[in-house]
């Protein structure tokens, strides 16, 4: 599948750890970065793909699951360290859930926010999917 965690160097020191994303960490230059958080206990998000979008995902502070679908094989990856990221590359369907209290969802993606990019309708993904 067309995914992959990435680990992000971490600058350590007693005083606290940085973690720095530049274009050598993404694959693609960075258009937009925005942040998912106070997101209630149980909720979901996401439930769609995209069709150019490439993201990359972080859990900048607790934890949550993200569950990837190509069309063919599913898996589910837990984000729980703010010096790894998920890559998505486009085409794939994901689904978040299971979010920890306080956590904090930061996205890199390589495209501004254009709604016709999303196909937002499972079926329409298998179908969309198996072209490819
Ligand atoms: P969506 O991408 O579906 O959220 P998630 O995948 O995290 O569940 O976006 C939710 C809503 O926010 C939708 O109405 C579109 C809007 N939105 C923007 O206007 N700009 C953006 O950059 C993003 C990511 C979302």
């Amino acid at each position: 599948m067309n995914i992959q965690i990435i680990e992000i160097p971490k600058i350590e020191e007693p005083r606290g750890n940085i973690s720095v994303i530049e274009n050598d960490i993404v694959p693609y230059e960075i258009k937009r970065v925005y942040y998912l958080y106070d997101v209630p206990s149980g909720s979901e998000r996401g439930g769609h793909a995209h069709k150019n979008l490439k993201q990359f995902l972080i859990a900048l502070s607790g934890s949550f699951d993200v569950i990837v679908n190509d069309g063919k094989e599913k898996k589910t990856i837990c984000l729980n360290k703010p010096n790894y990221g998920l890559l998505i590359n486009s085409g794939i369907w994901r689904e978040l859930n299971n979010f920890s209290s306080g956590s904090v969802c930061l996205v890199i993606a390589s495209e501004v926010y254009i709604e016709e990019d999303y196909i937002r309708d499972f079926e329409e993904f298998k179908i969309y999917a198996s072209h490819k």
